[in-house]
């Protein structure tokens, strides 16, 4: 138990010591203040130094107001030194700051005595001089000077137009100090012819009566005005306040307690930065920096400070006042509450902006860009629509991009069918395998590619083709394939049939060719049928293989003689066939020239009168046939004409004419208007059969000997057995009229010589039609007659040349033939 209580107090004693080395740790401060705390002054440098020493708990303080304003007498410091050696003889202070002269002389007199050369940081001393701190190793501190100059400048630069510059202070020893500067100072502004009146010894009422008398063009700077010339004290705010009131002209100030009181501004010496800079030097030396290492802070640290009313008051330009510059009685602006905030506001809005400003401009950039692709995209496809070719595109996967709308009615197809496809959804397995690797092909060979092929569609139809095909760039890369499609299915279907009708003339037409030898060097099939030898054993030989023996000699020797003389032979020649049967030809041989005069080869046409008879048997049974008469037929048969007439030097506006008149006449004559149509589809055929006719003599330009016309005559006969075999009732129609367009009414026509209505209508309607149109042309054996010759001709001719009947229907709707030869003028 006793053991127990030792160890308490061991205990007790740690703790105490614990605490007393604690509280020990705590700095002591003493704060010396010259004046009183109801001075502005002091209260801002006492507010400076709590600005740094804000939490009371850490430091241990005590606070002294001197009230050395009010009370300055020798016997009121003694009292105060009393005071302090009974209140501190048992404290060492860490650190003591003064404010102001009074304390910091008080300090130097009695720091070693009182306060046990304690270290001291003051401020608020003005003027010091280095060497009033000789001996004080332990102190130092701010400096507090009044910027005489500094304020000077100021006030021409914010009113130029300034003249005199009042300087008013008092008779303190401070104010004595300013005075002596004022005077140094203003030696600088001699040249600009400123006047710089100082005021200084006066009372109070006799300050108020000049300052009354202060001309404009004046400003004055109000430093302090404590202490009259009667030696009164006047508060800090009095003399500025009466100055103010009294004057009305701009003041500035040296310190900022005048401020709020009357003056502008200035460039200030302040209490509370007095403070502050103080305080910054105390926290070094608690925190254990030596008070020697401490230079004095010389520069005294002033603002620029200014009250926005006055400035407002005297229209100061704000632009003249220095940056950075503080203001009271200017209500903050969120500008400067939120400076900070705002100018990041600002540019992150601006940037804002920027970026919206620039989408929107890429956005009408962008949808003017779509309107015009839009636009050419439609001009494109409406071109290409207009094109008859199917033209389609696709890119390199093969796949459909677009087409006109040729290709989708050639392919049967909607567009949304193809589109993105392959070939493979539009055509049979096997057509589109060739068409994938055709593009294979073509996408390595990059070269333009062209094929024929044929398609079955999906209506079943055929259809031969030919496709052009190349790669297209973009960006100058493969981007796809372009393709055109040529439907020849039309064009191959009339070879087909022109050659088929030429082959009718190699079948029918007992025609021959012989050298200049009379060696046969071309028989036609039909002569080969009618001889009854092969070709082979024609070609090579002479007409002598089937000579009969029943001819003439002097019919073979007339031969001779006629054509070696170049003149055109006819007459008929018994010939005998292999198998010995006689048969008989009414033969025309011509000799051929060329342009040159170079003899070229004998041509025969015969015919054979006994299988004519025979022909026109076996021709009785009529078929009927309904056939359709498609487009594609009527085309051809046109066309055929036009390759007669071509041959003759005539226009394909002929064939055209005659057609439309013998329609005409076919429908005024009675026929349906199918027949009429027949009529119509069928005439331009008629001369088909000057396809045989010798160019010389086709389109000899003058009148025909009588044997040139003989041959001539030969056209309508060759046309028929052309045309005959056809089962096609346009064909048939059109052997009806080639055969007997130039049959006359009276029997004078040729070949058959019919008459009247023998004649069948076909021919009496082709025959006027044919007639009128050759009249009223020119041809290259003759002129065109004029209409009135026509018409004479034909009034005379009727009955002669021409069926009455159609004459006179003729010219009772004489003006619908003439609107007709209007309509097909040659060109
Ligand atoms: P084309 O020129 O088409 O004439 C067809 C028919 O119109 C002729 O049949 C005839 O009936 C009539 N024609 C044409 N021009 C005249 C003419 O000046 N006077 C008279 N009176 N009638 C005329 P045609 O006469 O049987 O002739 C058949 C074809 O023979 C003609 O077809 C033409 O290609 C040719 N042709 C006829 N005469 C000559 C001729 O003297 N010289 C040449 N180079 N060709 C002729
Ligand atoms: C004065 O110093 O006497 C008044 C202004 C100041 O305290 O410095
Ligand atoms: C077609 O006929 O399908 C067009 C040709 C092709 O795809 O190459
Ligand atoms: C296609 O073209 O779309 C695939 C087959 C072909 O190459 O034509
Ligand atoms: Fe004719």
């Amino acid at each position: 138990m006793y053991r127990n209580f030792k160890q308490f107090c061991i205990f007790i004693i740690l703790v105490l010591f614990t605490t007393n080395t604690l509280a020990k740790d705590k700095p002591k401060i003493l704060i010396l203040h010259s004046y009183h705390q109801s001075y502005k002054w002091t209260s801002d440098i006492n507010n400076g130094i709590h600005s740094i020493f804000n939490d009371l708990t850490k430091i241990d303080l005590y606070v002294e107001y001197m009230d050395t304003k009010k009370y300055i007498d020798e016997s009121y410091y003694n009292i105060l030194t009393e005071i302090y050696k009974k209140k501190y003889s048992n404290i060492k202070f860490d650190l003591i700051i003064s404010s102001d002269d009074n304390a910091f002389n008080f300090l130097k007199k009695h720091n070693f005595t009182l306060f046990k050369n304690s270290p001291v940081v003051f401020c608020g001393t003005n003027y010091l001089k280095e060497e009033s701190l000789k001996g004080f190793p332990n102190f130092t501190g701010v400096n507090e000077k009044a910027d005489l100059e500094e304020n000077y400048n100021l006030i021409l630069k914010l009113h130029p137009n300034t003249k005199k510059i009042y300087t008013i202070t008092d008779t303190t020893k401070t104010g004595q100090l300013i005075k002596n500067e004022v005077k140094t100072v203003t030696k600088k502004y001699k040249d600009k012819k400123i006047e710089f009146p100082i005021i200084d010894d006066v009372t109070f009422p006799e300050l108020i009566k000049k300052v009354q008398k202060f001309q404009k063009d004046s400003v004055i700077l109000f430093t302090f005005f404590f202490r009259t010339k009667d030696n009164k004290f006047l508060e800090y705010y009095k003399a500025i306040e009466g100055v103010d009131k009294n004057s009305n002209i701009p003041i500035y100030g040296l310190w900022d307690f005048t401020l709020n009181h009357g003056i502008i501004g200035g460039y200030l010496t302040s209490g509370y930065f007095q403070g502050q800079a103080a305080g910054k030097i105390a926290s070094k030396i608690l925190d254990g920096r030596d008070v020697k290492s401490i230079p004095i802070l010389e520069k005294s640290p002033n603002e620029y400070i200014f009250d926005y009313k006055q400035i407002k008051k005297y229209k100061v330009d704000e632009s003249n006042i220095p940056f950075g510059s503080i203001f009271i009685n200017k209500k903050d602006s969120l500008m400067d509450l939120y400076f900070k905030e705002i100018v990041a506001l600002t540019i992150i809005f601006i940037l804002m902006i920027l970026f919206i400003i620039t989408l929107l401009i890429n956005i009408t950039k962008r949808k003017l860009a779509e309107k015009r692709i839009n636009k050419q995209l439609v001009f494109q496809q409406n071109l290409i629509d207009n094109v008859n070719t199917p033209i389609y595109y696709k890119n390199i996967n093969r796949e459909y991009i677009g087409c006109n709308k040729a290709f989708l009615e050639l392919m049967q197809v909607e567009k949304n069918d193809i589109l993105n496809k392959t070939a493979y959804n539009l055509i049979d397995n096997d057509s589109a395998k060739i068409f994938y690797e055709k593009d294979s092909e073509l996408l390595r060979s990059r070269e333009v590619q062209e094929y024929d092929g044929n398609l079955t569609l999906k209506d079943g139809t055929r259809k031969d083709l030919i496709y052009y095909k190349n790669v297209f760039f973009e960006d100058g890369e493969i981007a796809g394939i372009v393709g055109a499609i040529f439907d020849i299915t039309e064009r191959n279907s009339l070879n087909y049939e022109l050659n088929r009708l030429l082959s009718s003339f190699d079948k029918n037409v007992i025609a021959s060719k012989t050298d200049i030898n009379g060696k046969l060097i071309y028989v036609s099939e039909a002569f080969i049928k009618v001889s009854g030898y092969r070709e082979k054993e024609l070609l090579g030989k002479t007409h002598n293989v089937l000579k009969s023996g029943i001819n003439n000699d002097s019919l073979y020797e007339d031969l001779w003689q006629t054509i070696c003389e170049k003149k055109i032979w006819l007459g008929e020649i018994v010939n005998k066939k292999k198998n010995g049967e006689i048969y008989t030809l009414h033969t025309i041989i011509t000799p051929e020239y060329d342009k040159n005069g170079e003899f070229l080869n004998y041509t025969a046409i015969s015919q054979d009168i006994t299988a004519q008879k025979l022909i026109q048997k076996a021709n009785q049974e009529i078929e009927l046939l309904n056939e359709d008469i498609t487009s594609t037929q009527k085309e051809i048969i046109f066309r055929l004409g036009a390759i007669a007439e071509a041959r003759s030097k005539e226009t394909g506006m002929h064939v055209k004419r005659v057609a439309e008149y013998s329609k005409l006449l076919a429908l005024y004559y009675g026929l349906s208007k199918n027949e009429s149509e027949i009529v119509k589809m069928a005439s331009p055929m008629h001369d088909i059969g000057k396809i045989a006719i010798p160019d010389a003599i086709l389109n000899k330009p003058g009148p025909f000997t009588k044997d040139e016309f003989e041959v001539m005559k030969t056209h309508s006969k060759i046309g028929y057995d052309m045309l005959k075999d056809s089962n096609k009732k346009i064909l048939k129609a059109a052997a009806i009229i080639a055969y007997e367009h130039q049959e006359k009414y009276d029997g004078s026509g040729y070949p058959r010589g019919l008459k009247g209505e023998e004649i069948h209508i076909y021919g009496r309607i082709t025959a006027i039609a044919d007639v009128f149109d050759a009249l009223g042309s020119s041809r290259v054996y003759k002129k065109a007659w004029k209409d009135k010759e026509i018409f004479e001709f034909f009034r005379e001719e009727a009955g002669k040349h021409f069926d009455p009947i159609l004459i006179n229907l003729f010219f009772k709707n004489l003006n619908e033939f003439l609107k007709i030869r209007d309509n097909f003028k040659d060109i």
